[in-house]
């Protein structure tokens, strides 16, 4: 009798009944992978392979997977309280004031489930507020599902300029609202926006484009933004689903002393459980209330498990030792990489900011997507896919960042990188 290996069985089972065999399309594998345990900095397969996890299912496991604390904060409110759908719960309310204190931009905050949520109604309110249509989004940004902004992430080099839509299905009419203009050059921005300015609602910027990785925003670009949308009276949105509380607990706003409109969390606010906010200026936020005008809506929305999970995380984060140890071990996996990279002579740009790193296969500088057309691709993935063979879970996908998590260790980066020397001189041709 020929053994099928478990996790082989499962995929198959996955694909014939969940298309694709996945339930989210950037979940495809280019190999089968089913996952059925996860603690610390580490899951495990269904053959009882432990990878040790960079990936951080995109980014929401600060703490690490199955944190302790977060589980039984979870657990604690499930024993008093589930959904009502009327009202509001104590943690709603205290959720709500803990991000105000935070961030900076949070004068008012609402709370949905998922970073896609958030952006729709962070543009909705944008349209609402201004009475025009039309939004600039960046190219490599990444926003979420919606028909207004899942275009021209990781676009080919032909379509750059042009509007690269991911999916079928998507209004023409809803992406023709969308402009898409090159990250951090404030040029193209101020041109559009002298022609067209009465046109545009909202321009929404993922302060750091991780969706292509790690490309650091110049601070003239970001202070570019705030004045042209200052001047022209357009809605200024941080996406700030991925640096939100896994850069600092205020965001990168809080960093970087912009301060935006309107701003969107998700992920790393609540360590993996299903949680996003969209904060910003009372007198926007304020439209989704009586007499605004403006319609915000959810069964789910501030459920009892995502806000516990949310409040825990913040809590855990607060004293500010986490990000000082993901930071140092991002950093000693960053240098430690260019090192490698250096001693074989394999040309590498290692990109970091705090707890996020991703090698790219080029020399740099790189401060656009376009830069990044010169990645090479195929020893990108070949590293990538020789990584996850040792068990070092990277993304096999070209571009895509890694994350240090409070679980991992000095060691865990040390055999990283150990790994990591052996893979690349592997690689030197
Ligand atoms: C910057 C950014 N915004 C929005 C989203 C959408 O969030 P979600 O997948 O929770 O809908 C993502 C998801 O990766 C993201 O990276």
């Amino acid at each position: 009798m020929r053994i099928v290996p478990h996790h082989i069985e499962l995929t198959g089972r996955a694909a014939r009944v969940i298309p694709g065999g996945v339930n989210s399309s950037n979940r495809r594998m280019p190999w089968p992978l089913a996952v059925v345990a996860a603690q610390g900095a580490y899951f495990t397969d269904a053959d009882g392979q432990a990878y040790l996890d960079y990936h951080a299912a995109f980014g929401p496991l600060i703490l690490g997977h199955n944190h302790p604390q977060v589980n039984a904060a979870v657990r604690a409110v499930t024993e008093r309280l589930d959904i009502i759908g009327a009202g509001v719960t104590d943690i709603e309310v205290e959720l709500a004031e803990t991000i105000a204190r935070h961030v900076p931009s949070a004068e008012r905050v609402l709370l949905t489930n998922s970073g896609s949520e958030a952006t729709y109604a962070a543009l909705r309110l944008a349209r609402a507020v201004t009475g025009r249509n039309t939004i600039i989004k960046f190219q490599g940004a990444y926003h979420g599902w919606h028909d207004a902004v899942a275009m021209n992430v990781i676009t080919p080099a032909e379509k750059i300029g042009s509007k690269d839509p991911l999916s079928l299905g998507m209004l023409p009419e809803v992406i023709d609202h969308t402009l898409v203009l090159p990250f951090n050059d404030i040029e193209p921005v101020r041109e559009t926006i002298e022609q067209r300015g009465h046109e545009i609602a909202a321009i929404m910027v993922e302060v750091i484009p991780h969706n292509i990785g790690c490309v650091l925003p110049r601070h003239e670009f970001l202070l570019g933004l705030r004045e042209l949308c200052d001047q022209h009276e357009i809605v200024l949105i941080f996406d700030e689903v991925i640096t939100g509380f896994r850069h600092a607990l205020g965001g990168y706003q809080s960093l970087c002393g912009v301060t935006p409109d309107l701003s969107t969390f998700a992920k790393a606010i609540a360590n993996g459980y299903p949680l996003a906010a969209l904060v910003g200026r009372a007198r926007f936020m304020d439209r989704f209330g009586p007499g605004g005008g403006v319609f915000f809506a959810g069964t789910y929305n501030g459920h009892p498990v995502g806000v516990a999970a949310a409040l825990a995380t913040i809590a855990a984060l607060e004293d500010g030792s986490v990000h000082q140890h993901c930071f140092a071990l991002a950093e000693r996996a960053a240098n430690g990489m260019l090192e490698i990279a250096r001693e074989l002579g394999i040309p590498m740009t290692v990109a970091r900011f705090g707890s996020v790193f991703v090698p790219y296969f080029m020399e740099g500088p790189i401060e656009r997507y376009e830069d990044l057309l010169v990645n090479d691709t195929a020893r990108d993935l070949r590293f990538r896919r020789a990584m996850c063979e040792h068990g070092i879970f990277m993304l096999p996908v070209a571009l895509k960042r890694n994350h240090v998590s409070a679980a991992h260790t000095e060691a865990d980066i040390d055999r990283t990188l150990d790994t990591a020397r052996a893979v690349l001189r592997g690689l030197k041709n």
